[in-house]
């Protein structure tokens, strides 16, 4: 309640960072999104035209509120980053300040302070390629976009986040056990976000009693994880397999960020929270 909350990878009202946004919204928090660049026009058109409304009611009957929607590419820190054929390639051609730096710039001149930073994506162009046939920009391209984002976002808005603020991070199972399909070094690159969050959470808590967790959530058919094309294969694996047999629902991991964005976890931070019906508890599959 009263607090305010940046949502970096919300694009549409199917992924995590949507839910997340809710459940925040729900529990009284502002919201501020930050939306990739290319999706940037459609989300805001959507938006404005109703089309996400019946996914904006909460449970109170009212309409989640988004306070404002920023730009981002999380790929490039400040605008000395961003090669010519990016910068006038005509899907950012009509955005402005849309770097991490600039969007932490923006929101601090439009909101002061924010409370709660959120880390909703993740991007790897070869994960369909597995890892032994992943190239080296592939592979550093996954672990820029999907890891290396995070550790810009929090640089850059850890200065405008209030006293013992919360981060949090979505990750996946793959980083630890083998999950055939997940390649292109995306599992490296939620190893190295898991790793990070334990650094982070150090040096956040240090500075300013920042917490930071990551929630490794089950497979939700989200627009990322479609393109990833094995996503219901992993929903079908999970409901049959996991203590849970249940569908898990977007609406969960939300609540737990709001849980993990709240005082009621105030000690919890460096953490791996499992938001996935108990399926990383099971030995085999049965
Ligand atoms: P999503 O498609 O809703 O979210 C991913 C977002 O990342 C999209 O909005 C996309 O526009 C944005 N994005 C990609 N590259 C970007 C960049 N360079 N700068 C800024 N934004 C960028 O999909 P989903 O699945 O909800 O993903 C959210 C997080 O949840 C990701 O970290 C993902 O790895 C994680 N996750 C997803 C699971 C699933 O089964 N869907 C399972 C476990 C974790």
């Amino acid at each position: 309640t009263g607090k305010r909350a940046f949502i970096a990878g919300v694009a549409d009202e199917n992924g995590y960072g949507w839910a997340i946004a809710k459940s925040l919204a729900a529990a009284g928090a502002q919201i501020l999104v930050g939306t990739w660049v290319p999706a940037l026009n459609i989300f805001e058109s959507s938006l404005r035209r109703g089309k996400f409304d019946e996914s904006r009611k909460l449970k109170d009957g009212s309409l989640m509120e988004i306070a404002k929607v920023y730009p981002l590419d999380a790929v490039y820190d400040s605008p000395v980053d961003v090669p010519e054929d990016v910068k006038t390639n005509k899907r950012y051609a009509g955005a402005t300040n849309w770097t991490v730096q600039e969007v932490a710039e923006s929101v601090k001149k439009d909101f002061d302070k924010i409370d709660i930073l959120v880390h909703s994506l993740a991007n790897g162009p070869e994960v369909s390629k597995p890892l032994s046939e992943t190239s080296r920009k592939g592979y550093l391209a996954a672990l820029s976009a999907s890891s290396y984002s995070y550790i810009s976002l929090l640089k850059h808005f850890l200065p405008i986040m209030n006293q013992e603020g919360s981060a949090i991070s979505l990750t996946y199972i793959a980083s630890e056990r083998i999950i055939p399909g997940y390649g292109g070094g995306m599992s490296s690159a939620k190893a190295a976000l898991e790793s990070d969050t334990r650094v982070l959470a150090f040096e956040a808590g240090r500075k300013k009693r920042v917490r930071v967790n990551t929630i490794s959530a089950g497979p939700l058919g989200s627009r990322a994880a479609k393109a990833i094309g094995f996503i219901d294969r992993m929903i079908d694996y999970s409901f049959t397999n996991a203590p849970l047999q249940k569908e898990l629902h977007a609406e969960e991991v939300g609540n737990t960020a709001a849980f993990l964005a709240s005082n009621l976890s105030s000690a919890i931070t460096g953490s791996v929270i499992y938001v996935d019906n108990g399926l990383n508890a099971m030995g085999v599959g049965i």
